[in-house]
């Protein structure tokens, strides 16, 4: 056998682990891909905004042509559906349906969907949308920290739902929250670029109160799809078993995992450590009234994992995963780094078993109130290797690290949810690769390539790489 045969070997004996039913999608976000920024009526969001000031993405990128998948959306679904996937999670642009975050939806921008919508049912591809990923209208004054927000956003939440509640299966009204309040508002390396550090948990709450909103939204809209939300999970751990590190562990476990899933699952925020009380007044302060409109009944829990946190007291590096953070050294902790992983092109630890931990998590702490689970997004970037095939001679993208990385995360998710795991409470439904297409990864630009396709910048063309044959192969060959 040669090297091709051996790997499709490999990829049937993977896909017998896949239980019949288990739903495998690919994901994408549409700041990230659409790019025609200015096209079919679109205006502009937060993140045009601030790819356009100076010195806030790196290399000076922006997205206005991204994968330019606004353009190639024919051929973007021609892609998926030769991939095979069940499902293809995308989220709706808020400034391409309701430009400037008020009055009615925007013909073009619903021709635009329609279209992705009509074609991926045509080829049998479940729709899962994202309502927000995180491109608010710029005309929203405040953004986030103003409450407004979550009441433009519920009527938004209405329209869209009204509009194609018919054909989208899955729903998901925020994607990661708890990024957008730290990278966004505390640390400034997102949009809007505000560096609040604990002043941003408003905009926390407030996006909290748009999820609750959006979901009574979406119900009243009478779509036929399911409803639920994206949180990223980190498993949190102190470095040492010192107070101070225990204390800023159970700090960041908060701001980071328990203020979104408590709110969302149990309708309360977690109980705060006198000692921050004051730093998360919001938290300890909320109205029962919110928390009632925030924990809305959901039919799934979405869940991104992608990296575990360790953390000790004292100020460190000011570089965080996403980026370079200077906010960061104003806080009286810091993350460490995790020096028996591997890293990613990222430089993210490359920790598959946490994926099982982040599971038993969700099962240990909402129990019975925890519905059914999708991992809705998880992936690993890496650069480019372009190497020519032995057989055939035509150059193609070799990413057996994504391959392994795929394989050992998939791996232990179905371990940790089987009987006898450690999260065998857990249905977990699915998994959706972050992401379809190379595209723009925020304030990293085009630095870090998460695509099961490898889209060339400069041309756009788009080549499906080594771990896209994989996964064409685990899709065909599973029962
Ligand atoms: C997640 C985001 C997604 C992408 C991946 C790498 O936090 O939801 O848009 O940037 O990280």
């Amino acid at each position: 056998m040669n090297a091709r045969d051996d790997a499709m070997a490999e990829a049937e004996a993977f896909a017998t682990i896949i239980p019949p039913g288990f739903v495998i999608g690919a994901a994408t976000a549409a700041f990230q891909v659409e790019g025609g920024v200015h096209d079919g009526g679109r205006e502009l969001s937060v993140w045009d905004e601030f790819t356009h000031q100076s010195g806030r993405i790196l290399g000076g990128a922006n997205a206005d042509v991204a994968a330019d998948h606004f353009h190639r959306v024919g051929e973007d679904v021609a892609l998926m559906a030769d991939l095979g996937i069940d499902s293809y999670r995308f989220s709706f642009g808020w400034p391409r349906l309701q430009p400037g975050g008020s009055g009615s939806l925007n013909r073009e921008g619903i021709a635009f969907y329609d279209r992705l919508l009509d074609e991926l049912l045509a080829a049998g591809i479940s729709p899962m949308a994202t309502l927000f990923h995180w491109d608010t209208p710029v005309e929203l004054r405040g953004s986030w920290l103003n409450r407004d927000t979550a009441g433009r956003f519920g009527d938004y939440a209405y329209q869209v739902g009204e509009v194609f509640g018919d054909r989208v299966d899955r729903w998901v009204t925020i994607n990661e929250p708890a990024t957008v309040m730290l990278n966004g508002y505390a640390l400034g390396i997102h949009a809007p670029g505000t560096t609040l550090l604990f002043d941003a948990v408003p905009a926390g709450h407030h996006q909290l109160l748009g999820h609750g909103l959006a979901v009574q939204a979406l119900r009243a809209a009478s779509v036929r799809g399911e409803i639920g939300v994206t949180n990223v999970h980190s498993p949190v751990s102190a470095a040492t078993s010192t107070d101070e590190d225990e204390a800023y562990a159970a700090l960041f476990d908060i701001v980071h995992n328990r203020m979104f899933g408590d709110a969302t699952l149990l309708g309360r925020y977690p109980t705060i450590p006198e000692e921050f009380a004051v730093a998360l007044r919001p938290l300890v302060e909320v109205s029962p009234e919110d928390l009632a409109i925030i924990h809305q009944p959901l039919d799934f829990y979405g869940l991104n994992y992608y990296f575990p946190t360790r953390i000790a007291a004292g100020t460190g590096s000011s570089s965080s995963p996403d980026g370079e953070a200077p906010a960061l050294s104003a806080l009286p902790f810091h993350l460490e780094p995790w020096p028996e992983f591997a890293r990613t092109g990222f430089g993210w630890p490359n920790a598959p078993e946490f994926l099982g931990v982040a599971l038993a998590e969700l099962a240990s702490r909402y129990g019975e109130a925890l519905p059914p689970v999708y991992i809705t997004e998880g992936g690993v970037s890496l650069p480019d290797t372009v190497l020519l095939d032995a057989d055939t001679g035509v150059a193609r993208i070799a990413d057996s690290a994504r391959i392994d990385y795929l394989s050992a995360h998939l791996e232990s998710a179905l371990s940790a949810t089987a009987p006898g795991g450690a999260a065998s409470a857990v249905d977990l439904r699915g998994y959706y690769v972050w992401s379809l297409l190379d595209n723009f990864e925020w304030a990293a630009g085009y630095s870090q390539r998460f695509g099961l396709v490898h889209v060339n910048f400069t041309t756009l063309d788009r080549t499906p790489k080594q771990s896209f044959g994989w996964l064409r192969r685990v899709l065909e060959a599973r029962s």
